[in-house]
């Protein structure tokens, strides 16, 4: 998956976040370089990509991503869940636009669906690898997101690490797999962070 969701407020409202979708996308190339036939599940972004071996399904909500992912999800032997999906959505789609009216106005928010942990939850044969990002215990957070989420491995991304993150052209993460061992990497391009995700899916499946 790659990119963020949009949560529709009204027909021309949302909420979204800042994801570029790169990172996801980068991956996508990356696995496709290698020889692999890739699902792209993507959210709403400006990022192409043109590969025979890459099939992009385009969603808009996280309900549309959780869809799509489950799609596909039986058939495939790796899956990397890169997006940035929004936790929370409005309650309610207003069917018209909604007028300036009252001084305060609220929006009342509910849960979407974790579709990371709803795939952790029915794996079998799949990798799984998910992303997390966090500004505090970072080490912590992240060992009890790969127990929660049923992971193999996650990619820690830090805020606090300079030219890391959303809408950065670089990244630097640290690995941790399911068995905690814990491997931080060097900030370089999301192109070479990519490869390196690709190279633990191989370490995985052929050391
Ligand atoms: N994710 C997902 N579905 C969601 C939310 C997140 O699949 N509804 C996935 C993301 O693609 C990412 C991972 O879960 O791979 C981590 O997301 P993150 O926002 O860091 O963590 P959360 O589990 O949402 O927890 P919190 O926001 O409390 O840190």
């Amino acid at each position: 998956t790659a990119g963020p969701t949009y949560e529709a407020i009204d027909p021309v409202r949302f909420i979204g976040n800042h994801s570029s979708g790169k990172m996801g996308y980068d991956i996508a190339v990356s696995a496709a370089n290698l020889g692999a036939s890739v699902i792209l599940v993507s959210g709403p972004t400006n990022c192409k990509v043109q590969s025979s071996l890459i099939e992009v399904i385009p969603v808009v909500s996280a309900e549309e991503m959780y869809k799509a992912c489950h799609e596909y999800y039986a058939d495939v032997d790796v899956a990397i869940a890169a997006a940035a999906v929004a936790d929370y959505r409005p309650k309610i789609m207003a069917s018209q636009k909604i007028k300036k009216a009252a001084e305060e106005f609220t929006i009342e928010l509910e849960k979407t669906k974790d579709i990371l942990a709803s795939l952790g939850a029915i794996k079998k044969k799949q990798f799984l690898i998910g992303f997390a990002l966090e500004t505090e215990n970072e080490i912590e957070n992240a060992k009890l997101k790969i127990q929660k989420k049923n992971l193999d491995l996650i990619v820690l991304n830090s805020l606090q690490d300079i030219g890391a993150g959303f809408g950065k052209p670089t990244n630097k993460v640290t690995f941790i797999d399911k068995f905690f061992n814990i491997e931080p990497m060097d900030l370089k391009s999301k192109e070479a962070v990519a490869d390196d995700i690709l190279n633990k899916v191989i370490a995985f499946f052929y050391e």
